[in-house]
């Protein structure tokens, strides 16, 4: 793989890897295989669009760069060529509390407003700082992680010595060394560090470790107070990712969030947790005329997307799938992987009959033929207004 041989192999492992023994990481995407679609044929396809709404937002394809810690360590000024390359597509790019690029580095950079992640964390005077600086720069959607108040361990993480910047061992020093085009766009690259952090937190001062910096900062405590206090202070759309049990799905719903993400932070937390598409249609069943549900976990293809769509996801996040574009060709790279998804989606609805994303339901995945189609979304009146 392109990422793999252009990427130092700490930051290449970090994106590639699930936590302890990856079995949720396998089972999302073995899951996702294991659904087969309908194949209809003879239907007039002529007048395909994938366009669609999320959180009142017009897309122009179900898909959304999801958050990614560290996006600028797989390619200089990642989270800006990332965010630059889904305005092209007309899709949303979403940039994590741990990015390399800060908030305003990607305002400043890009004409269209991003949606911001939120990690919260210990210290809530700089949670509603951070706030305060995304809705200045225009975030119109905030997706609070709601999966991640201790890490899941990444075992490849530990054994590469994972820091940022890269730690000087003489193992990662060969490393670097093979790798000169990415080392150059890292030391082109606006910053060397996380961009949203550095010199923000106290007591970070000297903590290069996610891992650490995680143990250290992030908020154990986190509960749906926290989630009503945030809902209080953000002033745009709320997104709650991480969501993978019906109850939660329904408390998110009735705190009056505006969509859920269907995740399992890409089998990096909860190891021997259920893949995500497994739970999707329990979640869009209990809870999809009252939320919008996003799906991410495992997507590789725009047959996935339909698979997800079909099982009652309005839209879906990828995350390994754009990265992997980032590391293999920056900008041109994300652009590739988000061109890749949105023709394969396209073809898969032809072949499926379908014309618009609303027509893809649950009937097109074999043997679920009998059972309802795709609940009607959005019927509640706020999101009508
Ligand atoms: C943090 O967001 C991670 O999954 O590494």
């Amino acid at each position: 793989m392109l990422h793999r041989r252009r990427t130092p192999r700490a930051f290449f492992d970090y994106a590639d890897s699930g936590s302890y023994n990856e079995e949720t990481l396998r089972a999302n995407r073995v899951d996702l295989e294991a659904l087969k679609l309908r194949q209809k044929v003879l239907v007039d396809v002529s007048a395909r669009s994938l366009a669609t709404t999320v959180v009142g937002q017009k897309i122009a394809a179900p898909l959304i760069l999801a958050p990614v810690g560290l996006t600028g360590m797989q390619h200089g000024d990642g989270e800006i060529l990332a965010a630059r390359a889904a305005n092209a597509a007309g899709i949303p790019y979403t940039l994590s509390t741990m990015s390399i690029c800060s908030i305003e580095d990607v305002a400043e950079a890009t004409a269209k407003p991003f949606w911001f992640q939120l990690y919260v964390i210990k210290d809530r005077g700089f949670s509603k700082a951070i706030l305060d600086r995304a809705a200045e720069a225009r975030c119109n959607a905030l997706v609070l992680t709601v999966d991640l108040q201790v890490l899941g361990q990444r075992h490849r993480d530990i054994k590469n010595g994972m820091t940022v910047p890269p730690q000087i061992r003489i193992r990662n020093i060969i490393d670097v060394a093979s790798k000169p085009a990415w080392a150059w766009s890292i030391l082109k690259g606006k910053r060397k560090t996380f961009g949203n952090l550095a010199g923000q937190v106290q007591g970070m001062e000297n903590v290069n470790s996610l891992a650490a910096w995680i143990a250290q900062q992030f908020d154990p405590a986190l509960s749906w107070k926290d989630v009503e206090w945030i809902k209080n202070i953000w002033p745009g759309k709320l997104i709650l990712k991480g969501i993978l049990d019906v109850d939660d799905a329904k408390t998110a719903a009735a705190l009056g969030a505006d969509a859920i993400v269907v995740s399992n932070h890409g089998g990096r937390q909860l190891d021997g947790a259920p893949s995500s598409i497994s739970m999707l249609p329990k979640v869009a069943d209990a809870v999809g005329n009252d939320i919008e549900v996003l799906f991410d976990g495992g997507i590789r293809t725009g047959a996935d997307i339909l698979r997800a769509l079909a099982l009652g996801a309005r839209a879906c996040m990828i995350g390994r799938a754009y990265i992997h574009g980032l590391g293999a060709g920056g900008q041109a790279g994300v652009a590739k992987a988000i061109e890749i998804l949105v023709k394969e989606l396209d073809v898969a609805m032809a072949l499926t009959g379908s014309n618009r994303v609303g027509d893809i339901g649950r009937d097109m995945i074999v043997g679920m033929e009998a059972k309802k189609p795709r609940t009607v979304k959005r019927t509640r009146k706020k999101m009508a207004e």
